[in-house]
C-alpha cells in the first residue's frame, strides 16, 4: 500500500478552505492508503501562540479531524511534537538546505513583506518586492526554515502522496528537492520523492467571500466547521457582490465567480447550473443565490459540527487516539531516521 501523509497547523478552528482543500480528501482516501495525519503544532510556533492556548489549539484540530470522519482504526493520527525524530531529521535536512532557495519561497517572502508593511505602517503595495531593509522587524529563523520542517514531516514517513491545497505546492516541491539532493549526496535511496494528491481535478483554492484571494485564518474571512447556522448565514449574506450583470453572458467579476466556486463545492450541479443561467440572462438575484449557498454550506458542515464538542471533551478517547498514533508514527519515523543517519556516516560506538 502506498503512503499518504498530511498535516494542518494548530492555529484555530478549521474553515472551509481547510476542509475542501485538505481534510475532506484525508477522509476520502483513508481506506485505500497507509495514511498518516498529524497536527503541526511545531509549525504553529512561528506565530508565537500563547502557552495558555497552545494545547487547546492542538485539541481543537484533533477533535475536528475526528468529527469530520477520520477513523483512528484506519489511519495514524498524531501530534507532530510527540515524534522527536522529526525534529532530528529537521536538523539534518537543514544542513543540505540553502538560505537563498528558502528566501525565495513565496510564503516566506509574503510574510516578510507583511511584517515590513506593519512595522512601517504602510500598505503592502508600498513595500517593494526587492526591499532588503530588515530594520525594525524580527523574522524568525523558524519561518525561513518552515519548508525544511515540512519536508522532514513528509520524508520521515517516506510518503508517496501529500494531499494539500494549492498554497502548499511550493513547499511540497521543496520536499522533493531535498529528497533528491539527499539521495544524490549520500548515494542511497533513503527518501521517497512525494507527490501532490489531487484527485485528477487539480489542487483546489477555496476563495474568501470578501471579494478576492483565498479563505484563510490570517485573512480573517473564514467560514468555520464550528460555525452555527446563524453565523454561516450571516457571513454568506454579507459576501461582497457587484451591482449585477447588465449584458447577457458577461464575464463574471472575481467576487461573483468566488460565490460560484464555493457553490460548486457544496451544491448540486443542477443548482449551480440554475444560477449560472440566471447570471447569463441577467435575472440573477444575489440574495437568492446567497440563501441557497448558505443552506448548502450548512448541509455539509452542521453534521460535522454536531460531533465536535463531545469529542473535544472526551479526555480518555483523545488520549487513546494520540498515544496509539504517536507509537505508530515513532516506529515508522525511527526506521527512516536510522537509514538517514547511516547514510550520513553516523555510527553507534
Ligand atoms: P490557513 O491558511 O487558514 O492558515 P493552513 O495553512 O493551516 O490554513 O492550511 C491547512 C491546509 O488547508 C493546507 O493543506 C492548505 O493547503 C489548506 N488550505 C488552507 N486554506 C485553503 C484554501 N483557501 N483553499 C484550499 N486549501 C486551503
Ligand atoms: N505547511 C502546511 C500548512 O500550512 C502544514 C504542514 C506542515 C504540512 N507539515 C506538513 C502539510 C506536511 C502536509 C505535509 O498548511
Amino acid at each position: 500500500m502506498q503512503t499518504v501523509l498530511s498535516g494542518i497547523r494548530s492555529t484555530g478552528h478549521l474553515h472551509l478552505g481547510n476542509y475542501f482543500g485538505a481534510l475532506r480528501n484525508f477522509v476520502r482516501i483513508q481506506d485505500d492508503y497507509n495514511c498518516y495525519y498529524f497536527i503541526a503544532d511545531l509549525h504553529s510556533l512561528t506565530t508565537h501562540p500563547h502557552p495558555d492556548d497552545f494545547h487547546a489549539n492542538v485539541r481543537t484540530i484533533l477533535a475536528e479531524y475526528l468529527a469530520a470522519g477520520l477513523d483512528p482504526e484506519k489511519v495514524t493520527i498524531f501530534v507532530q511534537s510527540d515524534v522527536p525524530e522529526v525534529s532530528e531529521l529537521y536538523v539534518l535536512l537543514n544542513m543540505i538546505s540553502y538560505k537563498g532557495e528558502l528566501e525565495r519561497t513565496t510564503t516566506f517572502k509574503d510574510k516578510v513583506r507583511l511584517a515590513k508593511a506593519k512595522a512601517r505602517n504602510v500598505r503592502l503595495e508600498d513595500v517593494a518586492e526587492d526591499d532588503h531593509n530588515d530594520e525594525g522587524i524580527n523574522i524568525s529563523a523558524g519561518l525561513l526554515t518552515y519548508p525544511v520542517l515540512m519536508a522532514a514531516d513528509i520524508l520521515i514517513h517516506r510518503a508517496d502522496f501529500v494531499p494539500v491545497g494549492k498554497d502548499q505546492e511550493q513547499h511540497l516541491e521543496y520536499a522533493r528537492v531535498l529528497a533528491r539532493r539527499f539521495n544524490n549526496m549520500y548515494g542511497e535511496e533513503v527518501f521517497t520523492e512525494p507527490r501532490a494528491f489531487n484527485f485528477g481535478s487539480g489542487l483546489i483554492k477555496v476563495p474568501g467571500l470578501d471579494g478576492s484571494g483565498k479563505m484563510g485564518k490570517s485573512e480573517g474571512n473564514g467560514i468555520y466547521l464550528y460555525d452555527d447556522e446563524k453565523t454561516i448565514t450571516k457571513k454568506v449574506m454579507k459576501a461582497l457582490t457587484d451591482s449585477g450583470p447588465v449584458e447577457p453572458n458577461s464575464p463574471m467579476p472575481e467576487c461573483i465567480e468566488n460565490l460560484f466556486t464555493l457553490m460548486a463545492l457544496v451544491s448540486e450541479p443542477s443548482t449551480v447550473e440554475y444560477f449560472k443561467e440566471k447570471w447569463n440572462d441577467c435575472s440573477i438575484r444575489y440574495g437568492d443565490l446567497k440563501k441557497q449557498l448558505a443552506a448548502d454550506i450548512c448541509k455539509v458542515t452542521l453534521p460535522i459540527r454536531e460531533r465536535i464538542d463531545a469529542i473535544y471533551n472526551d479526555d480518555a478517547y483523545l488520549h487513546k487516539v494520540v498515544s496509539e498514533g504517536r507509537d505508530k508514527a515513532r516506529t515508522s519515523a525511527s526506521a527512516t531516521l536510522a537509514l538517514a543517519r547511516k547514510a550520513m556516516g553516523f555510527k553507534v560506538f
